[in-house]
């Protein structure tokens, strides 16, 4: 990045995942599946749901008061808040609002973002310009998301994948060159929007009775498709911002890559020729929690002591829109 610009720091991470734990045993009592294909076939073992009345805006409170806590600030230190999210509590007002109003933050500006299972990356760049901008001085930018309320109980080509959760960290604006959010390489398609979607609840299927009995308020998936893009879109965009910051895959020393799939994230191992202990994975325990993936592992990886001091992040994703990018993050 150019000196001139103000540093962005990471000041605190935190997560939440719900209590409830839901197996791949349990999901074969009430869909034709199995513990051995659903784990083969995506590594996933248990995801995490929320309970009926807990909200993702609830999720993304206790996401940002644990980042929060570990950043050591207080409710008036927050300027922005922003959601990333696919399952809002309601179409409108936003999560962030609502998440805003449940955190007690008296001045934060709030809003949310949209880009699917790329939405944190997305929300990371806005809160990072936003701070650049010179109007705030700190942003706590959420992912969180309660998948199990779109998804289809009795489709098992999605059913499977899909957890709850939510992650959060706290930017600041600092002094500092070189270290924190050094920057992000993001990219939208909406030529094959139809691969990943929830056709109804907007203007072009408005909710009726018809379009709940054709179950159009679900997440639709061509699951090789996206298989296909996940791993082209991810590969080049790790490539591109290496090669913007002057970095050779030697130089990163952890990568948090979306959690969706492990064998997309084995084949993107050996794509870009970085070994697999330098990815952080979690989706065996949480599966695909979209906008909250990156978020909850790069907590994890902070708390587990995975990353340390001075470490070089990679971060990678995709997800419906299309949307796919990276960002990188020198640990302070
Ligand atoms: N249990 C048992 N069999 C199943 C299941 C299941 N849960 N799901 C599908 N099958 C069957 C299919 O019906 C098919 O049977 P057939 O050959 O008789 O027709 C067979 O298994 C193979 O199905 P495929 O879809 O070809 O299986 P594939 O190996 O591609 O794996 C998967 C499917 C896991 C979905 C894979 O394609 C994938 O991971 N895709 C990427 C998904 C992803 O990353 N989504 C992220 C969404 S991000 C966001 O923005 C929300």
């Amino acid at each position: 990045m150019t000196s001139e610009l103000p540093s962005i720091t990471i000041k605190g991470t935190g997560s939440y995942a719900p209590q409830k734990v839901l197996t791949n045993d349990e999901i074969s009592t009430f869909v034709d599946t199995s513990d051995e294909w659903i784990h083969s076939r995506s590594g996933i073992k248990e995801r995490r749901v929320a309970a009926e009345d807990e909200t993702t805006s609830d999720m993304a409170k206790k996401a940002g008061e644990a980042a929060m806590k570990a950043a050591s600030l207080s409710p008036e230190d927050i300027d922005l808040v922003i959601v990333a999210t696919i399952t809002p509590d309601k179409p409108f007002p936003s999560t962030a609002c609502l998440t805003q109003h449940k955190l007690g933050l008296p001045k934060a500006v709030s809003f949310d973002i949209e880009a699917a299972c790329s939405g944190f990356l997305f929300a990371l760049e806005t809160g990072a310009a936003l701070l650049r901008s010179g109007n705030y001085k700190r942003a706590l930018v959420i992912g969180s998301e309660k998948m199990s309320s779109i998804t289809d109980w009795t489709d098992r080509t999605t059913c499977v994948l899909f957890g709850d959760s939510a992650g959060a960290v706290v930017l600041e604006k600092g002094t500092i060159q070189g270290t924190g959010f050094l920057g992000a390489n993001l990219s939208s398609d909406g030529a094959s929007s139809d691969i990943l979607h929830m056709p109804g609840g907007g203007s072009l299927i408005p909710a009726s009775e018809n379009s709940v009995a054709t179950r159009q308020h679900f997440l639709k998936m061509k699951g090789r498709e996206v298989f296909k893009f996940a791993v082209r879109a991810m590969e080049q965009s790790a490539v591109d911002i290496l090669q913007q910051h002057n970095l050779t895959t030697k130089e990163i020393d952890c990568i948090i890559p979306h959690q969706a799939n492990l064998r997309i994230i084995e084949l993107l191992s050996s794509k870009l020729d970085l070994p697999m202990d330098k990815f952080f994975i979690n989706l065996d325990r949480y599966g695909n929690t979209s906008a909250a993936s990156i978020p909850l592992a790069l907590d994890e990886a902070v708390r587990s002591k995975r990353i340390k001091s001075k470490d070089m992040i990679l971060m990678l994703a995709f997800g419906g829109g299309l949307t796919w990018g990276s960002s990188l993050i020198r640990w302070p």
